[in-house]
């Protein structure tokens, strides 16, 4: 096990992946997975944390996935720095990490796609079509890769976890997954690879999303129960902000994503908003 003084093992084959945890297995220990893209900040390695506490071993992926991007997205643009990576990993003490390339994969011909249904639909699926099957496709690759006790993930992307859940319920996959808080900079702002693209002014207006959330919680503990009325005040916050643009802002069910008639217990505001050309998502459960 890794003591946090050392670099991960680096392996970048499914063939080397998979000795190396058979290794790991053949001592006994238990395997946790941390998938990511890279650009790694606190609320990956908040992930990376809580898996060293569950697990005898963690897996970190690496790989910018070509599928959950949609034609005009930031695939190129998305930050890279595995050399950077290596180091924050080194320092919680992530024990191996995987980083193939689109070929490893993606072999050639590949043809076989993962769609998780209603709840992929709404919010993120209404703006980004293609996104959450390439989630889900690349998610149900890599834990057949590296077949994880747990597998982490993030709040932040509340519905990708949703969707997660579901695929691995529907699909008879044998690895218990959990979701991590939120990690907020000082202003609020949830931290995501994308904020590297925001410049002064744009990270200065970021943090409008956070606020408009905390917005929505005030009104619903001061006994605001439509949401409509809620949606209102917080469109009407982040249009205050000059270069934000709404992409969406709903009140859902926290289960099932599907918009809410009336506030009758804890429900979930989520939120998609570009600053500029920066593309942000946050939510926030909120509370009776
Ligand atoms: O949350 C992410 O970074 C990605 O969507 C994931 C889960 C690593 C799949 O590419």
């Amino acid at each position: 096990m890794n003591d946090a003084s050392s670099r991960p093992t680096l392996v970048t084959t499914v063939d080397q992946l998979r000795r190396a945890v058979a290794a790991a297995r053949a001592d006994g220990r238990s395997i946790g997975l941390a998938p990511t893209m890279g650009a790694l900040h606190e609320g990956h390695l908040s992930l990376v944390r809580a898996s060293k506490a569950e697990c005898g071993v963690t897996v970190v992926s690496i790989f910018v996935n070509p599928s959950q991007f949609g034609p005009g997205e930031d695939l190129a643009a998305y930050p890279r720095d595995l050399d950077a990576d290596l180091d924050k990993l080194a320092e919680c003490g992530a024990d191996l990490v995987f980083a193939p390339d689109n070929e490893e994969m993606y072999g050639e011909g590949h043809a076989t796609w993962v769609d998780v249904g209603s709840v992929a639909r709404p919010l993120e699926g209404e703006c980004r079509p293609t996104h959450f099957r390439g989630v889900a496709t690349v998610v149900l690759k890599l834990l057949n890769m590296v077949g994880p006790d747990r597998a982490y993930f993030g709040e932040k992307d509340y519905q990708q976890a949703r969707v997660i859940r579901r695929m691995v319920a529907d699909l008879d996959v044998p690895t218990v997954i959990r979701v991590c808080p939120i990690v907020r900079e000082a202003d609020g702002l949830a931290m995501s690879s994308r904020n590297a693209y925001l410049d002064v002014d744009a990270r200065r207006q970021a943090a409008i999303l956070w606020k408009s959330l905390c917005l929505a919680d005030e009104l619903v503990s001061q006994g605001e129960r439509d949401p409509r009325t809620i949606v209102r005040r917080m469109r009407e916050m982040i249009e205050s902000a000059e270069d934000a643009r709404l992409d969406y802002v709903a009140l859902v069910d926290p289960d099932t994503l599907e918009p809410i008639e009336r506030i009758e217990g804890p429900v979930l505001a989520a939120l998609a908003v570009r600053i500029g050309a920066t593309r942000l998502i946050d939510n926030r459960l909120l509370k009776m």
